[in-house]
Order: C-alpha cells, then sequence, then structure tokens
C-alpha cells in the first residue's frame, strides 16, 4: 500500500464518522425540540391548574367576605327619616348578643343608639340604652288586654323623634297607638281596625303601616283621620299592584315607600302616587340562590337605593343594589344555628347612626349586632 492509499483510507474512515456523529447531532436536535415541547406543555398545564385552584379559593373568600369586597362609598341613612350618613360596606361576621330571652319582633334604633323593641310574648315595648346594663319597659307590661295602658302581642315599634313618643301596633288589638316617651300615663288609639304588620314614619310625621287583612300599606299623614294607599290594595296576589303578607315598611326621602312582601319572596317599592310597585330585592321564586329570598322579613334602605333585607328563613341578612341589580350576602348564610355568626330565623332588622346591624334573631331568642368593618 502506498502512503497515497493508506491516507485515502483514513480519510473516508473519518468521513464516516463524521457522518455518524452528524446523524447523532440530528437526533439529539430533535429529542431538544420534543423535550421542550413536552416541557412547555407541563408548564402550561401545570398553571391552568394552579390558576383555576386560587381562582376557586379567591371565589370562597369572596363568598366569606361578601360586602368587604364591593365598592366603597359613603352613605348609609339609617333612620326612618331623613340624614346622609357614612356607609359601610362590611360588617363583622361574627356577631354579638345584645339582649336575649324574649319573643322579640320589630325593632328601632334612636339616634342617642337606644334600642326599641316589640316584645310579643310579653305584650310590652322594651328599650335598652346605650351601654346600659339593664332595659326598660316604655310601654305595655300591664298584662295583655285592651285597655289603653296594655297591648296585645305588639309586632312592631319606631320612635317619632319631633313628638318624643313611640307608634306601636298593637297587633292583637287591631290598632296603632302613640306612647309618649315623657309622660307615662299618655298613650292613645290613633288608628283602629287595622291588621298591622309594620310601621315606618316619614320626615313630615306621617305614619305608614302595613295591613294583612286588605294586603295594603296605607299612610295616615298627622292629625288625619283616613288612611290613604300606597302600596296594594288590590287583593292578595303576585302582580306588580298586588302583595301578599306585607310587613315591615320603610319610606325614603321621596316618599317612596318599600315593603317586604313576606309570602310572595320579595320587596317592593312604590313610588309616591304610584299605581304599582317594582320588584327591588327578590321576585324569583323562593329559594336559598343568591337572587333569591326565602320570606323576607325586615327592610332598610341607604340613600344609594341599597335595599338590605332580612331574608328570614335562609338565616341572613341579604343587600341588593340597585344600581347593579345584584344582590349579595352582608351576615349570616352559614346556615342555621346558635353560633355568634349563625342565626335561625330572621325577622326585623335596623342600622344604628354608626352603621352597625342588628338582627332580631328569632329562633334563638336573641337581638345579634354585628359591627361596621371599615
Ligand atoms: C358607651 O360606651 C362607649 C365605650 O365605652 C363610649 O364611647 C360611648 O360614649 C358610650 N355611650 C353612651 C351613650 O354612654
Ligand atoms: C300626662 O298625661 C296625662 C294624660 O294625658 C295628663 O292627664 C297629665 O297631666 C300628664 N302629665 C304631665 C306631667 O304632663
Amino acid at each position: 500500500m502506498s502512503n497515497n492509499e493508506e491516507s485515502e483510507e483514513k480519510s473516508q474512515t473519518e468521513t464516516t464518522d463524521s457522518r455518524i456523529l452528524h446523524k447523532h447531532i440530528h437526533i439529539s436536535k430533535w429529542m431538544c425540540v420534543l423535550f421542550s415541547i413536552v416541557v412547555i406543555v407541563l408548564v402550561i398545564s401545570i398553571m391552568v391548574i394552579i390558576i383555576s385552584v386560587v381562582g376557586k379559593q379567591n371565589e370562597k373568600l369572596s363568598k366569606l367576605s361578601l360586602a368587604a369586597l364591593e365598592t366603597r362609598e359613603p352613605s348609609l341613612d339609617v333612620t326612618h327619616t331623613v340624614a346622609e350618613k357614612s356607609v359601610y360596606l362590611s360588617w363583622n361576621q361574627y356577631g354579638s348578643t345584645v339582649i336575649k330571652g324574649m319573643q322579640f319582633k320589630g325593632i328601632d334604633i334612636d339616634d342617642d343608639g337606644s334600642i326599641y323593641f316589640a316584645d310579643a310574648g310579653n305584650d310590652r315595648v322594651i328599650r335598652q340604652r346605650m351601654n346600659a346594663t339593664r332595659s326598660e319597659i316604655v310601654a305595655g307590661g300591664n298584662g295583655f288586654g285592651n285597655r289603653a295602658n296594655q297591648l296585645n302581642s305588639p309586632t312592631d315599634v319606631v320612635v317619632d323623634k319631633k313628638k318624643n313618643s313611640l307608634i306601636i301596633c298593637d297587633k292583637k288589638n287591631q290598632r296603632v297607638m302613640r306612647w309618649s316617651l315623657q309622660n307615662a300615663t299618655e298613650q292613645r288609639i290613633i288608628i283602629s281596625n287595622i291588621n298591622c304588620n309594620g310601621l315606618a314614619i316619614d320626615q313630615d310625621g306621617s305614619i305608614y303601616v302595613s295591613d294583612n287583612d286588605q294586603a295594603v300599606v296605607k299612610r295616615w299623614n298627622d292629625g288625619e283621620n283616613i288612611g290613604e294607599v300606597v302600596a296594594g290594595g288590590n287583593r292578595v296576589g303576585d302582580a306588580l299592584d298586588q302583595l301578599d303578607q306585607p310587613s315591615y315598611v320603610f319610606v325614603d326621602h321621596h316618599y317612596s315607600v318599600y315593603v317586604s312582601d313576606t309570602n310572595n319572596n320579595r320587596v317592593m317599592k312604590w313610588a309616591k302616587n304610584g299605581k304599582a310597585g317594582i320588584v327591588v330585592a327578590g321576585g324569583n321564586a323562593q329559594g336559598d340562590n343568591i337572587g333569591q329570598l326565602f320570606l323576607a322579613k325586615g327592610v332598610v334602605v341607604d340613600h344609594l337605593g341599597n335595599v338590605y333585607v332580612a331574608d328570614s328563613l335562609n338565616d341572613r341578612v341579604v343587600c341588593w343594589s340597585e344600581k347593579t341589580q345584584e344582590s349579595m350576602i352582608v351576615v349570616g348564610g352559614y346556615g342555621k344555628g346558635s353560633d355568634s355568626h349563625l342565626l335561625n330565623g330572621l325577622d326585623d332588622i335596623a342600622f344604628d347612626r354608626e352603621g352597625n346591624l342588628y338582627v332580631v334573631d328569632i329562633g334563638n331568642r336573641r337581638i345579634q349586632k354585628f359591627d361596621r368593618e371599615d
């Protein structure tokens, strides 16, 4: 073999080696691409899983913190009359018991923080002053009966600040009474023959009363003997001009009447001189979904038109936004029970000047206070 031949052979071997190497590199490249694709797919799947889990947790959280996530805007008008107040959008979900052991019904809170409530079981109205260790009887408490100084299963009470007196729905006596807060012997019947349920008073001192027999809410102007229909009055039913067991009533500055249309599981708003109402809460059949109510009871409206309603048998207070037409849970809604965050059948609700929420928790025979949280 010549030197030349030898070198030729060597070079041939080299070429084969380099081809194999080349092929190897080619395969590695493909493996690399494949590997990258697998990694990318994996990363994307993990991200999708994480996002969906976090999303679900957020959903749960938002259900828990409820009101807290809503826009923070000023203005909760917590009284039955005029006043523009700061608004608070979330409440501590754990309440404290203000008073217990009675058959509580309607409740009202004065500007000084005094809580007035009807104790239907004991035929009297009680006042619990702020920070006071004892509550006091301010109306009735003289056995049940129909004398002037007696009550028989009162269902609601409102404070008439201008006249320093209470207006009381004396249910089983079929009458509405005015009871002086300064003179214990001064009380009189202001409306007779009425199956009253709930009461409200407007800035002019006119009194609004719901009447179950006639499925109506009527207004009595100060000093007048005849009531004028302001909601319902078209027999029992669920049309927009009808009511079925109207209970609690609220009146805003524009004299619009809000009434808990209890058996229709909705709250109706009747504008002044309206011929029919509009549904402002519920009205989606009885149920416990968001957007549904199960017997509407106490109702309070803030000056933005947000409607707070005691969703009685769902054991929660809900708020319906006029702006978004959506509802959210304010307190309760965690099931029935007697722990501090649980409720067991609601009746009336009220707010004090600071925006703290008071709930008549009938099943637990107590009034729960839920502190406003900033
Ligand atoms: C009640 O107690 C609180 C806290 O001690 C106090 O800030 C408030 O002024 C008291 N209110 C009345 C009416 O006594
Ligand atoms: C309290 O009211 C009664 C009945 O209206 C009246 O006779 C009496 O004079 C009043 N007392 C005072 C101190 O105003």
